[in-house]
């Protein structure tokens, strides 16, 4: 479901960016499997909190920033302004190409979304994955029962499981970090 930020929201998150940044988001970027020359896609890109990292990591790649909301895409249009190897898609639905993708990353997007359209996006998602690609989420660890039904989405399409992981982020609580190839 579309949910618009407030100017509020827009500036309390700012303000997390700045307090979080490296603890969170950079640890984030830092630990996904990337060569330099991938094709990566930031599914719920939000301002681009984790974008802004894996954007200097793709020097010979490219990476496609992807938000249902345009307030929040405008957000990460500005923050990433200078980066010619970076698209910014919005929309409802991820159209996206078929096997076009090295690494796909949704971080503390999943949790947010309701199951009937989880069952459609990860499918989406999979879809877009060149074979032998990897899918990474990281969500809240208390979203329990979403997490089951998104752990069992990506076995039903052909991903399998290679690590999870659990990081204590202070303030925020337990999240929980899980890594998939497609098959
Ligand atoms: C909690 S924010 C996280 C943003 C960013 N990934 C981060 O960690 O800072 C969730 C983001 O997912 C986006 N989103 C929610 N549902 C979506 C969907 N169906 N397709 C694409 N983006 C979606 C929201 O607009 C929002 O920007």
């Amino acid at each position: 479901m579309k949910h618009e930020p407030t100017r509020l929201e827009i500036f309390l998150t700012k303000l997390a960016f700045l307090f979080y940044d490296k603890s969170v988001y950079r640890a984030f970027a830092n630990s996904l499997p990337l060569k330099g020359s991938d094709r990566v896609l930031d599914f719920g890109c939000g301002m681009g909190t984790v974008a802004h990292y894996t954007a200097k990591m793709l020097s010979k790649g490219h990476l496609t920033c992807l938000d249902i909301s345009e307030p929040w895409l405008n957000e990460c249009r500005k923050n990433l302004r200078g980066y010619s190897n970076v698209t910014f898609v919005q929309t409802e639905f991820p159209a996206l190409e078929n096997e076009s993708f090295d690494l796909v990353y949704c971080h503390f997007v999943l949790h947010d979304i309701a199951e009937g359209e989880l069952g459609k996006i990860i499918p989406a998602l999979v879809e877009s994955l060149k074979p032998g690609g990897v899918l990474v989420f990281r969500e809240p660890l208390k979203e329990t029962e979403k997490i089951s039904l998104i752990k069992s989405l990506m076995e039903q399409n052909r991903l399998f499981s290679k690590d999870c992981r659990i990081t204590d982020i202070p303030m925020m609580g337990n999240t929980l970090e899980c890594i998939y190839i497609k098959q």
